[in-house]
């Protein structure tokens, strides 16, 4: 048996239960905070509690780095134009636009909790004149409308660790492509569904609980095929991210896809 389907078998196998117990553990945390913020009675709402868990988790471990910087960098850096920036949470990510390139940016963040550190992540990277936080999720279409983002009117949109979080994503997935403007683009750096082996099983377990503890997120989402489906592609480029090969318990898929022109 090749050593490396051992390790990653045995990543998966420990990565799940750390990440699960840190998840529980920090449920009476996350409990407290709403307490403390005035809300005692959101302890009791299963979503408001997920959130909640959700901001404490991701303001621990979720600053990329090593890898995972260089693979958001690439994603991010390649955005031009108008740009729809999905679930940028504390804004670890927005660094990585290249000003120069793009004209105004919507940073559509549903969770609240986030948006004090996404605006100062937001002036850090000198973008506060062009990026715009919108507190919705990117299913509210009424919403974003308000905001001229309609059909054809966005040329790039970056999918950086979200997609596993979107309400209906194989919808969402249709929806966003008709966001595009033809020529434009869909920049991805996603965790998907295990192509296989044990990890396919330890994903399914664990996503009994995952969401909950996580906010929404789901560990097996075949992204890829939504996105694909979603419409026609002059390229579709999303392949396994560098250093995985499709069968870990996190698993990446990474590229970009550009909307057929008319
Ligand atoms: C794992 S975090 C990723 C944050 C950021 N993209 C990054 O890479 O650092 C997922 C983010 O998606 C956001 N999210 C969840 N549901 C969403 C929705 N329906 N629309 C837009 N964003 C959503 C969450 O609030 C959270 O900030």
């Amino acid at each position: 048996m090749p050593l490396g389907l051992d390790m990653t078998l045995l990543k998966s196998m420990v990565l799940a239960p750390v990440l699960l117990s840190m998840g529980i553990a920090s449920l009476p945390l996350a409990a407290i905070s709403l307490i403390l913020r005035g809300e005692p009675f959101a302890v009791f709402n299963k979503n408001k509690l997920s959130e909640a868990n959700f901001t404490l988790i991701w303001r621990l471990i979720g600053k990329p780095s090593g890898d995972d910087f260089k693979f958001s960098q690439q994603t991010i850096s390649q955005a031009y134009g108008i740009v729809l920036d999905l679930g940028p949470g504390t804004g670890f990510t927005v660094c990585h636009f290249d000003r120069s390139k793009t004209t105004k940016i919507f940073g559509i963040e549903p969770n609240k909790n986030f948006h004090p550190a996404l605006k100062k992540a937001v002036e850090e990277a000198g973008l506060a004149d062009i990026y715009t936080i919108i507190g919705t999720g990117v299913e509210d279409a009424e919403t974003l409308k308000s905001f001229g983002i309609e059909e054809g009117s966005i040329d790039s949109i970056v999918a950086c660790k979200v997609l596993c979080s979107v309400p209906k994503p194989k919808e969402m997935a249709k929806q966003l492509y008709k966001l595009l403007v033809p020529g434009g683009q869909m920049l991805v750096y996603e965790h998907v569904k295990a192509k296989g082996g044990l990890s396919v099983f330890i994903q399914d377990l664990s996503n009994i609980i995952w969401p909950f503890l996580m906010g929404g997120c789901e560990l097996q989402r075949p992204t890829e095929a939504y996105l694909y489906g979603a419409g026609d592609w002059e390229v579709k480029d999303l392949k396994p991210a560098e250093g995985f090969n499709g069968s870990e318990f996190i698993t990446f898929t990474h590229g970009k896809l550009v909307k057929a022109k008319l």
